[in-house]
This record gives structure tokens, C-alpha cells and sequence, in this order.
């Protein structure tokens, strides 16, 4: 057994030879798939971006800049990074929409804007019965709904002719007792509405501004603000770069 003592250092020197290789390998790969300059071509005037040097001198990590899947992931693989473009459009119009779909690798990327669905309704029919003075606090009379249903008989998922859409007939009759839970905002849908896992989901996306009240282009920036915002919001909070209103040559190459 005694041999052992004197593999266990070749064994080690092995290993940390390996390990100092695969560090250089790690290093290199990351230059290769790292494009050093990258030029833009636009009508503010060309800019040319130090890319690597941002990276490597200013130590920048990729996924500060490249939050393709929010920030706690490690986003930039295969070799690929998305174009900005790709959900920082010029306009989100019907050519985006139609189209956009087939400019992400994979389907985990959707979830960065088609962010949460709704399931089932957060409703306890049988201790409401208690709280309304009779069925009809909530359900139509008989000259409408000969007997108490589903709500859904009816509404339907679209504003569709004179009848109110189902979320409307819905948040109005529960807003007779439930006021409050609407007061916050987005942040309150939950207290009726089961959120989704959106890495499990399955269906049909809902559009933006069924929840939202904002335009799409609020709540996500279009093309040229994504990269104004992003270049010179750093560069002004650590005073350093060009940012402001006099230094746009700085970054534009006019002439
Ligand atoms: C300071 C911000 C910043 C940092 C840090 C950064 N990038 Fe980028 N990167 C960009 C911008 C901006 C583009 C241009 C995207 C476009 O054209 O829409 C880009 C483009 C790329 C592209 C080319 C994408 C294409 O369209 O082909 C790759 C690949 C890339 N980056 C990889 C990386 C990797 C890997 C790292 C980290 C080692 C990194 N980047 C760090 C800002 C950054
Ligand atoms: C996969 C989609 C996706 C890609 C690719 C992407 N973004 Fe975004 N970005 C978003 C979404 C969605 C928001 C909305 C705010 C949020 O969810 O935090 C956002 C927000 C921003 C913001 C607002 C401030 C912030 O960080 O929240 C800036 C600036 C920005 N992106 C710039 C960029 C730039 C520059 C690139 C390319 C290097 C890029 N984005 C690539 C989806 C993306
Ligand atoms: C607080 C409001 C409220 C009150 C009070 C109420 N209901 Fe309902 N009821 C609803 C809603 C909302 C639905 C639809 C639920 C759904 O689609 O999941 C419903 C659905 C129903 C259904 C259809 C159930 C099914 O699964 O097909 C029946 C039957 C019904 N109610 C009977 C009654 C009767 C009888 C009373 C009085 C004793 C009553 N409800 C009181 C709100 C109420
Ligand atoms: C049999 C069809 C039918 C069913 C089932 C039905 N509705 Fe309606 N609902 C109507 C019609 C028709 C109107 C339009 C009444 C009017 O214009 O006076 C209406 C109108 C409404 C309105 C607008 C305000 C009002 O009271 O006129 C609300 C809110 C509403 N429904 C909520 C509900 C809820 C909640 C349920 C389930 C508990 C439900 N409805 C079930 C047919 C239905
Ligand atoms: C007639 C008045 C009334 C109507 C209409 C009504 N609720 Fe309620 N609801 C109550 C009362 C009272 C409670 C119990 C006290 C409380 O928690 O606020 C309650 C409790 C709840 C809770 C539990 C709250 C918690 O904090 O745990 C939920 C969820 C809820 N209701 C959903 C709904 C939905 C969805 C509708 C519409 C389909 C609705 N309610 C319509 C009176 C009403
Ligand atoms: C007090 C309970 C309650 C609150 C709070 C609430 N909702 Fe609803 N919501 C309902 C009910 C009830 C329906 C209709 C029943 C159904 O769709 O199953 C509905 C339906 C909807 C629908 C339509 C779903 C479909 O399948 O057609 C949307 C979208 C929606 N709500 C969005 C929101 C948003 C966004 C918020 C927060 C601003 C919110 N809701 C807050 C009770 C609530
Ligand atoms: C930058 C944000 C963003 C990303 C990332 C994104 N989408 Fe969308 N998507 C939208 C917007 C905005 C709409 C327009 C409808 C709306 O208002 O929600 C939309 C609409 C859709 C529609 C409905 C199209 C129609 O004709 O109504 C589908 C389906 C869809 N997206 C699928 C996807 C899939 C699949 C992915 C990932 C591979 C994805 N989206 C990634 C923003 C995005
Ligand atoms: C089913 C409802 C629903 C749909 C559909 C939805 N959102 Fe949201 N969104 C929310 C809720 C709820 C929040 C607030 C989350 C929180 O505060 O916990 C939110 C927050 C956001 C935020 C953070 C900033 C803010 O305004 O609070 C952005 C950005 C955003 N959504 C973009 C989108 C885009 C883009 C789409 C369409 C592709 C979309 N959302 C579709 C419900 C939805
Ligand atoms: C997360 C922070 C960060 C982001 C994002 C960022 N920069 Fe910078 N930038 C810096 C830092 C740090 C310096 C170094 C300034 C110094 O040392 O004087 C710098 C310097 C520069 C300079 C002058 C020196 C050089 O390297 O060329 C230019 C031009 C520049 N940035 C352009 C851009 C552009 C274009 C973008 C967006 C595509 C961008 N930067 C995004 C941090 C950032
Ligand atoms: C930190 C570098 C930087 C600074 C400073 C800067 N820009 Fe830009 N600008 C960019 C980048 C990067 C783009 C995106 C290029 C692209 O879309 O490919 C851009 C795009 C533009 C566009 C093109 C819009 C289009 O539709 O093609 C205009 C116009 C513009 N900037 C004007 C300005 C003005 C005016 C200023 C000064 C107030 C300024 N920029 C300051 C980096 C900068």
C-alpha cells in the first residue's frame, strides 16, 4: 500500500493539469463565441460596440446584458446569443407577431414575455351560498337564467354581440362584495386567479393586454430604446462611457 503515496501526487499534478486545461478551454470557447466588435448600422449613424472589451476589461457578465431569460439564468449557450431584435422590435405589428415564434432556439425563451396564464377560478360556491342573502345576489332571475348555471353558458370568452365577455360578468359580480381585491392592481388578480407554472403550460397564450392596461411597447422596449436604455443607463450610473444628450457622436459615427 504503500506505493500509493507516491501515485497520489502524479495523480494530483493529473488532475490540476486538467483542470488548468479545461479553464483555458472555457476561456477560449467563450472569445470564439464572443464576436470581439460588433457594428450597427442605423440611421442615428453607425456605432461600434467594443463588445469584448466590455466583457473582458469592464467585466461585465453576459447575462447582464443578454437577460434573454430573466436574470438568474445562464442564458448565452451553443455558442448563440439572441439579436435584441429579436423581442425588442421596432413595433410590435402583425409581421412581429406572425413571425416572431421562429426567431428563439427554444420554446423556454417564450416564457420571458408570455409570462403567466390563469387556471381556475379561486371560488368557494358552497360557503357563498352563506355570504349572499339569496342565489340571486349573483345569478341572474328566472326571466334570464331559468335556473342557476355556469356563468359560461352564456358569457363567453370575447365581448361577443350585447353580452358581456365571461371576465366581465365575472369581475362585475364579484365586485359587488369584492371592491378591494381589485384596488392593487395586477397584484391582486391572485386572490381569485391560480397562476400558472409557464414551464409546464400547454395552451393558448393569452394576449397582453388582456391583463395589462399598458401598450406592449411599455412594458417591453422597442429596439432603439432597449439599446439606448441599456448602454447608457450603465454608463451613467457608474459615470463612465458616453451618455446624455451632448455625447451621442460619442457612440454615432456621423458624417
Ligand atoms: C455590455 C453588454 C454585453 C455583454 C457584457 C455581452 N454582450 Fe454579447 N452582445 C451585446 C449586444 C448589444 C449584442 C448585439 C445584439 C444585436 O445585434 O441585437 C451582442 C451580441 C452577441 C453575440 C452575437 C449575436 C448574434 O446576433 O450573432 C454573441 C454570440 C454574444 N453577444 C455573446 C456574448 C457572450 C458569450 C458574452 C459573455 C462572455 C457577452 N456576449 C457579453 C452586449 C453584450
Ligand atoms: C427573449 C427576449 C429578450 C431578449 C432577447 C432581450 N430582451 Fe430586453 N427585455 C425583455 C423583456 C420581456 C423586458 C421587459 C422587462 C422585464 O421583464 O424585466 C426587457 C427589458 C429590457 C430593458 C429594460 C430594463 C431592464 O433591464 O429591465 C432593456 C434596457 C433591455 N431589455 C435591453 C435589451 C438588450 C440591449 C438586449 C440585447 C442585448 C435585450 N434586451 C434582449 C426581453 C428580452
Ligand atoms: C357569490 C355569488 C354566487 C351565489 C350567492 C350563488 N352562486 Fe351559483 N354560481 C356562481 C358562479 C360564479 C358560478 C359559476 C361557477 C363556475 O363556472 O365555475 C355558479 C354556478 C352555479 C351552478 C352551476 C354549477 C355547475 O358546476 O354546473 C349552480 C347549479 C348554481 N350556481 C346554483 C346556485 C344556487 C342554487 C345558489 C343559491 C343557493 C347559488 N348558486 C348562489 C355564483 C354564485
Ligand atoms: C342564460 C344565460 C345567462 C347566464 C347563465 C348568465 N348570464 Fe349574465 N347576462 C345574461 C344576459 C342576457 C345579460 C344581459 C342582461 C341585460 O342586458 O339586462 C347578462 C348580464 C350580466 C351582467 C351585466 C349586469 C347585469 O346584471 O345586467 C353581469 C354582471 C352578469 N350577467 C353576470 C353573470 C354571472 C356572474 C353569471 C353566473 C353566476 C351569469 N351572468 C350567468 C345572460 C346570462
Ligand atoms: C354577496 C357578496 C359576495 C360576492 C358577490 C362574492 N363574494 Fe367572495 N366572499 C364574500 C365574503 C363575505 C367572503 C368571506 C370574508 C372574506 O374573506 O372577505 C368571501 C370570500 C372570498 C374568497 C376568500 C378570500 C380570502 O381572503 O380567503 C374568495 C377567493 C372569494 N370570495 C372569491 C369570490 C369570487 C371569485 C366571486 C365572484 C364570482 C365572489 N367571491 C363573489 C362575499 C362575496
Ligand atoms: C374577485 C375575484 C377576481 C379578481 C380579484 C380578478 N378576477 Fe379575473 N375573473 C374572475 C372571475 C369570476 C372570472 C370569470 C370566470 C372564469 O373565467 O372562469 C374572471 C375572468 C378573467 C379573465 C378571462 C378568463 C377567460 O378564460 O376568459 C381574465 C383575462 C381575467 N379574469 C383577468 C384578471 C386580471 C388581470 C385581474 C387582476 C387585475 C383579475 N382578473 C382579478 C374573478 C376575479
Ligand atoms: C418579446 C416578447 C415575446 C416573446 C419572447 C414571445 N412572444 Fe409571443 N407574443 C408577444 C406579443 C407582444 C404578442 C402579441 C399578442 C399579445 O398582445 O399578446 C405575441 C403573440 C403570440 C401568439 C399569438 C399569435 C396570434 O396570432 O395571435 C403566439 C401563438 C405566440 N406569441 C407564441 C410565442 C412563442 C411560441 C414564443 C417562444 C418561442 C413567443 N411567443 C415568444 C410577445 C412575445
Ligand atoms: C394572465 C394575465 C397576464 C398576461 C396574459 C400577461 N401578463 Fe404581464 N403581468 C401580469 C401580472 C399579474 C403581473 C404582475 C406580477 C407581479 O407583480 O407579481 C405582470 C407583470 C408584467 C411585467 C412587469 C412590469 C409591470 O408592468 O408590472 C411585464 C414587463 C409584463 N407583465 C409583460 C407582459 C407581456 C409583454 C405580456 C404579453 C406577451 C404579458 N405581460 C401578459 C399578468 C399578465
Ligand atoms: C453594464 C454596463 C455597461 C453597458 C451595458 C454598456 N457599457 Fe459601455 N462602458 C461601460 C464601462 C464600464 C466603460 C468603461 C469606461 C472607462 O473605463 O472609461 C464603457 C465604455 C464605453 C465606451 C468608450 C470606451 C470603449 O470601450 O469604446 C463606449 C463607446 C461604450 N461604452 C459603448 C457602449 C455601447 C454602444 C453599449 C450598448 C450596446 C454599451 N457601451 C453598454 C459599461 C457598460
Ligand atoms: C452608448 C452609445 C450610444 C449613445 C451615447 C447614443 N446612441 Fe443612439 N444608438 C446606439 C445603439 C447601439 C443603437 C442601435 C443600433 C441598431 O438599432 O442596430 C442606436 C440607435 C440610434 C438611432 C437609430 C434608430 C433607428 O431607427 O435606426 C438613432 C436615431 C439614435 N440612436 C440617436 C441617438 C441620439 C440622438 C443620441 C444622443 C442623444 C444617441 N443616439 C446616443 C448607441 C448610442
Amino acid at each position: 500500500m504503500r506505493s500509493n503515496s507516491k501515485i497520489l501526487p502524479v495523480i494530483l499534478a493529473a488532475i490540476l493539469l486538467l483542470a488548468a486545461s479545461a479553464i483555458g478551454y472555457i476561456k477560449t470557447s467563450e472569445k470564439a463565441q464572443m464576436p470581439a466588435r460588433i457594428l450597427f448600422q442605423n440611421n442615428g449613424g453607425k456605432v461600434i460596440f467594443s463588445h469584448l472589451v466590455h466583457h473582458r476589461d469592464y467585466q461585465i457578465n453576459c447575462i447582464q446584458c443578454h437577460h434573454e431569460k430573466g436574470t438568474d439564468v445562464m442564458t448565452v449557450e451553443d455558442n448563440k446569443a439572441l439579436d435584441c431584435g429579436s423581442c425588442h422590435p421596432n413595433e410590435f405589428n402583425d409581421e412581429y407577431i406572425n413571425n416572431h415564434m421562429d426567431s428563439f432556439p427554444n420554446e423556454s425563451y417564450c416564457v420571458r414575455c408570455h409570462h403567466t396564464e390563469y387556471e381556475a377560478i379561486i371560488f368557494d360556491h358552497e360557503e357563498h351560498k352563506d355570504y349572499a342573502d339569496d342565489c340571486y345576489d349573483c345569478h341572474h332571475g328566472k326571466e334570464i337564467e331559468p335556473e342557476p348555471q355556469k356563468c359560461a353558458n352564456c358569457h363567453k370568452g370575447d365581448d361577443s354581440g350585447d353580452l358581456l365577455s365571461m371576465r366581465l360578468a365575472g369581475h362585475q359580480s364579484c365586485t359587488n362584495c369584492h371592491e378591494d381585491m381589485f384596488d392593487k392592481g395586477l397584484s391582486s388578480c391572485k386572490s381569485c386567479h391560480v397562476q400558472v407554472d409557464m414551464t409546464q403550460y400547454e395552451g393558448d397564450f393569452t394576449s397582453c393586454n388582456k391583463c395589462h392596461e399598458s401598450e406592449t411597447r411599455e412594458l417591453v422596449l422597442p429596439r432603439m430604446n432597449a439599446f439606448h436604455d441599456q448602454c447608457m443607463s450603465c454608463h451613467e450610473e457608474n459615470e463612465v462611457g458616453p451618455y446624455g444628450p451632448d455625447n451621442c457622436n460619442q457612440c454615432h459615427i456621423t458624417r
